[in-house]
């Protein structure tokens, strides 16, 4: 059917899983602005995820929790608007889907019915279960996400890694196993110990996607503006940075200031 034709073959949660079958890692990064996502599509990037970490990195918050889902929806709509391959999943902010699972469906549909997003991620296991059921049933992907799960540090207390005691570690492999049966495409494991997330990757058949948690799963995600190295003071070990493009901004920018107030800028070729 031709409303359905495009000249990209899109990303779906079909194609993550015929990669985790035939070992093929998926690479997904964040976005959250049309510029930045604009970029990403440019390459082959597999999922972009509008994560509520533009909490931190948009809105200058010290934790995921004051995020609104109106503004998870504005960011999420800007990058969908530039995004024609990967697979794009949105963020549900806290408070928008635990202990209601009405309003949890509720809040997945506006994210797609306003973003035109493909999937939405939520965090935590069983203690969530219903509200994943229940999104499911409205034929909404969900992606779970288990270890560290930055809308519980006020119980956590620390952003150390997670489940390295062995209680917390069957509880985590537990949690994966229910979310897999639920129904859930795929999920993000944070800041695990690397041969937790080995074993979690192994027994679950849909992908799992690290972040700090080794090099077995069977994707890796991480903030985009932290592997540019634009964030600064941001350093966990599990961090790769490919660029310095928070030291390229800032010295283009200085160098705009000294072109404008010596006159250097602009010259005869840039007026009219
Ligand atoms: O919000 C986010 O960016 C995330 C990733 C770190 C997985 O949840």
């Amino acid at each position: 059917m031709a409303y359905l034709q495009t000249d990209v073959t899109k990303v779906t949660t079909h194609v993550l899983q015929r990669m985790k079958m035939s070992g093929e890692k998926i690479a997904m990064l964040t976005a959250y602005d049309y510029s930045m996502a604009k970029l990403l599509d440019a390459t082959k990037i597999d999922v972009v995820l509008v994560g509520d970490s533009a909490a931190n990195v948009m809105e200058g918050f010290d934790t995921t929790l004051p995020i609104t889902l109106d503004e998870m929806i504005v960011y999420a709509s800007s990058v969908k608007r530039a995004i024609k391959r990967a697979l794009v999943v949105v963020d549900m902010p806290f408070g928008t889907y635990q202990g209601n699972s009405k309003q949890a469906l509720a809040s997945a549909i506006r994210i797609m019915k306003e973003t035109g997003a493909d999937a939405v991620k939520l965090e935590g296991g069983e203690e969530v279960l219903e509200s994943i059921c229940r999104i499911l049933t409205a034929g909404i992907p969900v992606m779970g996400h288990l270890g560290l799960t930055p809308q519980s540090i006020n119980k956590f207390g620390t952003y150390a890694v997670r489940a390295t005691q062995e209680d917390e570690a069957a509880r985590l492999i537990h949690d994966a196993h229910v979310l897999e049966d639920a129904g859930c495409f795929s999920v993000v494991l944070e800041k695990i110990p690397a041969k937790l997330a080995a074993q979690v990757t192994s027994e679950l058949k849909i992908p799992t996607i690290g972040i700090g948690a080794g090099s077995s799963t069977d994707g890796q995600v991480l903030v985009l503006q932290d592997m540019l190295g634009i964030t600064q003071q941001f350093t966990p070990r599990y961090l790769r940075v490919y660029g310095s493009f928070g030291a390229d901004i800032s010295n283009a920018i200085r160098q705009y200031i000294m072109d404008v107030k010596s006159q250097d800028f602009p010259n005869e070729k840039e007026q009219y």
